[in-house]
């Protein structure tokens, strides 16, 4: 497609399924080194065997996103592998419980929080520095349409993904002049893992959201993950700060 990143090091955090998977292959494809990192790691192995296949380069680091010093070796890792990093999805996320703000336990709020919103923020706290020293680099961070709307569930989800779009926001805006740009991915409803319905309550719900879908059908990992390769090009080069809706028109309603 873009062939933009020959050389070039990307980083893909919850890259072992979904979105993050996709992410990872595309940058592959796009020519970058790719490092994989997730908590999973049999699923994060079979993501660099994948890019393998295609004759990419990429290796597997675990870390888990809520934690500083994983997350600070993960980046020192990175730069002892590769020597560089040019380019990061920060994408590893979890849904939390889908129940009410009465009903929502402290315990879902302190986790989801940690993963989706510290996580964010402990990965860019770690790859800016890195950028710093190629005075360029872009960032894409995953938020979501619960980061632009709301809904009668699960609060810290949508609380975490909101706190996404303003972490993006401020870090754009710090590091503008220096060459990095930041921007968020809004998915709507996308066909992965994450959204496997666990009921048949849950399959009900589904075919209904299908159905108030503009395009009529969810979305595809490589569909957002085209979006946020494009964004880290220098396609988008005058793109930083902005956040993206990847929902085949779900809030343009
Ligand atoms: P997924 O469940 O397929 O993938 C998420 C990955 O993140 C998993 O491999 C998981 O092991 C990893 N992960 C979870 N906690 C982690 C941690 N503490 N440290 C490192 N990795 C961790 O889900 P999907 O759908 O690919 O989600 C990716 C991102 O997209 C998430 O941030 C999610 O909130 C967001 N999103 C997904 C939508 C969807 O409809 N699937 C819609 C909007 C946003």
């Amino acid at each position: 497609m873009m062939r933009i990143v020959i050389g070039k090091t990307a980083l893909v955090t919850g890259a072992a399924s979904g979105i993050g998977r996709a992410s990872a292959l595309a940058f592959a494809r796009e020519g970058a080194n790719v490092v994989v990192s997730d908590i999973n790691e049999k699923g994060g192995e079979d993501t660099v065997r994948l890019i393998k296949q295609t004759g990419g380069n990429s290796v597997f680091i675990r870390a888990d996103v809520s934690n500083s010093n994983e997350v600070e070796t993960l980046i020192n890792r990175v730069i002892e592998i590769y020597g560089r990093l040019d380019f990061a999805h920060n994408n590893a996320g979890i849904l939390g419980e889908l129940v009410g703000t009465l009903q929502y336990t402290e315990n879902a709020w302190d986790t989801v929080i940690s993963v989706n919103l510290k996580g964010v923020w402990l990965c860019m706290k770690y790859e800016i520095p890195q950028m710093l020293k190629l005075n360029k680099g872009s960032i894409v961070n995953t938020s979501s349409i619960a980061g632009l709307v709301g809904n009668n569930s699960n609060p810290a989800y949508h609380a975490s993904k909101h706190g996404v779009i303003g972490l993006t926001k401020v870090a754009a805006l710090e590091f503008a002049k220096s060459g990095i740009r930041v921007n968020a991915i809004c998915p709507g409803i996308i066909n992965t893992p994450m959204i496997k319905p666990n009921s048949e309550k849950e399959s009900i719900i589904q075919s209904e959201l299908i159905t108030s879908n503009p395009i009529g059908r969810f979305g595809r990992p490589e569909e957002v993950a085209n979006a946020a390769v494009w964004l880290c090009s220098d396609s988008a080069s005058f793109i930083t700060g902005q956040f993206l809706a990847v929902d085949g028109g779900l809030i343009a309603q």
